[in-house]
């Protein structure tokens, strides 16, 4: 059998990439979403370390919460799925700013923005596109890089959805994290999350949460037998075992030639010149 056609992978949505996996018609009806008050979204740019957010908030609760899979993932049957979950909701979503389903913004639900270096996004993410039978294939690092620096890739361009959220950086519902800073000192983050989230925890329940959340320890979560493949917070894949691959700050040094290099700060200084906060980038 051939590989799938890009066009079979792929399609547009208010000039932005998604995989065929989000239909046009459930993205079309975000904004009928029920959303509820105490519903969290975890929100991200593929390959930021959502599902690692996402390992530590669903151990911060000491009572039941579900981990659903992110928002625009699926058809109109999604809308009816999240609907009949009972417990508290913690919900993924890759959208930038303005495809977020308005009822979220009007209920001030709590948002937590993860942040990481672009540059091992572009790394991690050409990773992805070559192990993801759900992307399109990808010939070469380089060509992958300037589909990046286009914007031309699932979820479009990292400059834009990142500036899409930190216009509302002020906005007390949005929590934004960086990677690095959780690399660095990760039972600090914890704290931080916790206190936003309004959960109360021992010092002892950050540590044993960190201790769990290592990448050693998600990885090998995934390898094991009885664990579930399926629940991912990638609109991308269904396959959890494809996202534990570094885990590491920088390894865009192995990848990226100087003269990428340079091309990349040119880029990201002109997108990000009015960015108050991509000066805080590990960049
Ligand atoms: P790499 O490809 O650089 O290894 P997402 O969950 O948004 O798809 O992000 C995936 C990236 O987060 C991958 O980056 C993955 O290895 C990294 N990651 C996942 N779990 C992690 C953890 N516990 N600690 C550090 N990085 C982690």
């Amino acid at each position: 059998m051939s590989n799938p056609s890009e066009a079979e992978l792929i399609h547009q949505f208010k000039g932005i990439s998604f995989t065929t996996r989000s239909s046009p018609e459930l993205l079309n009806s975000l904004d009928a979403f029920d959303a509820r008050e105490d519903d969290v979204l975890l929100v991200s740019y593929p390959k930021s370390g959502t599902h690692w957010l996402a390992g530590v908030i669903t151990k911060l609760y000491k009572t039941p919460v579900t981990l659903t899979n992110p928002i625009e993932l699926g058809d109109m049957s999604k809308l009816e799925e999240l609907n009949q979950l009972s417990s508290k909701r913690i919900i993924p979503t890759h959208l930038d700013y303005n495809m977020l389903p308005q009822n979220f913004k009007n209920k001030k639900c709590k948002m937590i923005y993860i942040i990481r270096n672009p540059k091992d996004i572009a790394v991690s993410m050409y990773h992805y596109y070559k192990e993801n039978p759900n992307l399109p294939t990808v010939d070469t690092w380089t060509a992958f890089l300037d589909l990046f620096l286009e914007g031309d890739v699932v979820c479009g361009s990292w400059f834009d959805h990142f500036l899409s959220w930190e216009e509302h950086k002020n906005d007390k519902n949005i929590l934004f994290l960086f990677y690095e800073d959780m690399k660095k000192n990760l039972p600090k983050t914890v704290k931080e999350i916790s206190i936003f989230l309004g959960i109360s925890i021992s010092d002892e329940d950050i540590q044993d949460i960190c201790k769990k959340s290592s990448f050693s320890e998600m990885k090998r979560d995934t390898e094991k037998e009885n664990s579930d493949p399926s629940h991912t917070v990638c609109a991308l894949t269904s396959n959890r075992k494809l996202i534990f691959r570094k885990g590491t700050v920088g390894d865009w040094k192995n990848h990226f030639t100087p003269k990428q290099n340079l091309r990349f700060d040119e880029v990201f200084n002109e997108k990000m010149k009015f960015s108050k906060m991509a000066k805080n980038l590990t960049y």
